[in-house]
């Protein structure tokens, strides 16, 4: 089994070495434009093999050959945020590498799962579907996971207890439109509205909306990479094992939550095949309106992405 990062910046190699140590594959291609990173970031981490016990071969490499016959593409090519800006600042220099690097990707590995998380992370994804002309169900965004980590973590900050206490979810976009979900979070066993006033819920919400951006404040240069390559690299363990593990994640809507035609946040089982099933959770009216206006949202920015690749 072969999985490719494209993009060897923090969260590329980070996801790829996340991915190494799992061994779970044969092989992870390290691919990036910049002249022997990639070589020498994969070479670093083979060297790291006997010490974590993994087989998983690394390669780093310049060129798209060395990916074909992927199982799994992970893009993370594209410019991080600075502080101050809007992931949606990112749309149109972004979507010149995103659509050249599918169009490269899918050249050698027709029947891959493409996994997307350059931002903005929700027009990227549709972006990768529509240049790469595969089913719907095979192309995936990365965010979901990310923002339900942040909202857990907040929350057991919170309350001083161990992040694993905590369940939540967080759907709709990976912006403005984000849509975490107090109904569904439990503080060890307990319902978030049981043991937090409203205020107190307000503000959980809005650290996640900005949990992106504020660790983009502190960098100065460069975005967050390790709650990420997290999230990423646990898509690529349930595609890979076919788990079909439950996890929020940008996914095409048919449908569900009354919503069609959008890429969008939502609880989805992943497989081999990718998104397996899209699962509807009992929200709340306002959970819902949130999760529509984000539909909304997206969907507008999504029709006008194209303008910005080439042929
Ligand atoms: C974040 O939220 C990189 O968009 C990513 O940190």
């Amino acid at each position: 089994m072969k999985v490719t990062i494209v993009g060897s910046g923090f969260y590329g190699s980070t996801t790829a070495l996340r991915v190494a140590e799992a061994d779970i594959v044969d092989e992870v291609v390290m691919v990036d434009i910049i002249e022997d990173k990639p070589q020498g970031l994969a070479l670093d981490m083979m060297q790291s093999r006997p010490i974590e016990r993994f087989e998983t071969r690394i390669i780093g490499s310049n060129s798209y050959d060395a990916t074909a016959g992927s199982d799994v593409c992970v893009i993370t090519a594209g410019l991080p945020r600075k502080p101050g800006m809007s992931r949606m600042d990112l749309l149109e220099v972004n979507a010149k590498i995103v659509g050249d690097v599918t169009r490269q990707l899918v050249a050698g590995s027709p029947d891959s799962i493409l996994i997307v998380v350059s931002n903005p992370l929700d027009e990227m994804t549709a972006l990768a579907a529509q240049v790469s002309g595969f089913p719907h169900e095979r192309v995936i965004g990365q965010a979901g996971m990310l923002d339900t980590a942040r909202f857990q973590h907040f929350v057991a900050e919170r309350f001083g207890i161990s992040p694993l206490e905590v369940e939540a979810i967080t759907l709709g976009s990976h912006g403005d439109t984000m849509v975490p979900v107090p109904s569904q979070v439990k503080v060890a066993g307990k319902p978030l509205s049981e043991v937090a006033d409203p205020e107190t819920i307000d503000e959980l919400v809005r650290k996640t909306r900005d949990g992106g951006a504020e660790i983009v404040g502190l960098l100065k240069t460069g975005s967050a990479y390790y709650a990420p390559s997290s999230a990423a690299a646990a898509m690529v363990k349930a595609v890979v094992g076919d788990t079909r593990t439950l996890m929020p994640v940008c996914a095409w809507m048919t449908g569900q939550y009354g919503i069609s035609d959008v890429y969008l946040g939502v609880p989805a089982r992943l497989g081999r095949r990718g998104v397996e099933e899209i699962v509807e959770l009992p929200l709340t009216d306002d959970e819902v309106a949130a999760l529509r206006t984000a539909a909304d949202a997206v969907r507008a920015k999504q029709a006008d992405v194209t303008q910005f690749i080439e042929g």
